[in-house]
């Protein structure tokens, strides 16, 4: 099996455990904070996505949120989110996904976003286009600061902690149309990959919260770099500035926000 197929049919089956899974709250603890929550299923997801990879492409490098890195030396790294948007699967129960990105030698091979509640598939292999299911997809044409749809991921890390961005991110928010918080890297970043929204910034973000969407964001017409107009790593955490087109990064960097 090819690594793509590989990858769609372990989405899928994680979806799958993920919809029909009861949560009650002695599975859910905290990480770092009461904000910074893990539950059992993202550690049971993680390792199956994990040793289904590793099975067939021993050699591959694997990246994921919740267990050290598993480095192979084929130049293949996936980058894995078993649950990217963890609350809202606690608290909603919907606007959650799974997120699977593929990698070599650091350049994009393809991107999985599921989802799960609205099985809404988000794919895309690189010069192949972007897709929601069996449907393409393609950024907003907005090219006007005052008619963006903004969405961050964090409200209170955005505007509301301290940091050096910070009269930036108040600033940009007030020119724009409006601000959502989906409250999921990968779903927001998808959201702009299909017309959805047209901007998306966080302070803070990791190789696994972005690294599949943003194949997709590219395939879309999107592009993606840190705040302050850098390549974005590919390996470390980082500011993103996420845009539905070049036009628009050229207008937010010039104008400095
Ligand atoms: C988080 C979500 C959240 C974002 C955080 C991420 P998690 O991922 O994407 O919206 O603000 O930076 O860490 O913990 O739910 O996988
Ligand atoms: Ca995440
Ligand atoms: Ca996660």
């Amino acid at each position: 099996m090819e690594r793509f197929e590989l990858a769609l049919k372990v989405i899928m089956r994680a979806g799958d455990v993920l919809r029909r899974s009861p949560m009650g709250e002695d599975q859910i603890s905290r990480k770092t904070d009461h904000q910074d929550l893990v539950t059992c299923r993202d550690k049971e997801i993680e390792q199956m996505l994990r040793q289904e990879i590793l099975k067939s492409f021993p050699m591959d490098r694997v990246v994921g949120e919740e267990y050290p890195e598993d480095s192979g030396g084929s130049g293949v790294a996936w980058y894995i989110d078993p649950i990217d948007g963890t609350t809202n699967f606690i608290n909603q129960r919907k606007n959650y996904a799974v997120s699977i990105g593929c990698w070599k030698d650091e350049l994009p091979v393809f991107g999985l976003v599921l989802d799960v509640e609205r099985e809404e598939l988000y794919w895309a292999k690189s010069g192949e286009g972007a897709w929601k299911n069996r449907q393409d997809i393609h950024t907003s044409s907005h090219c006007h600061v005052s008619d963006l749809l903004l969405t961050t991921p964090c409200i209170q890390h955005t505007f509301l902690d301290e940091h050096p961005l910070r009269s930036s991110m108040l600033h940009l928010a007030k020119a724009v149309r409006a601000v959502r918080s989906l409250g999921s890297v990968a779903l927001e970043l998808c959201q702009l990959a299909s017309g959805e929204a047209d901007m998306f910034v966080t302070i803070c973000s990791a190789p696994w919260d972005h690294n599949a969407a943003r194949v997709i964001l590219q395939e879309a017409g999107g592009c993606i770099c840190t705040l302050n107009g850098e390549e974005l790593p590919l390996n470390s955490n980082t500011t993103v500035a996420a845009f539905n087109c070049p036009e628009m990064r050229r207008l937010f960097l010039q104008n400095g926000y």
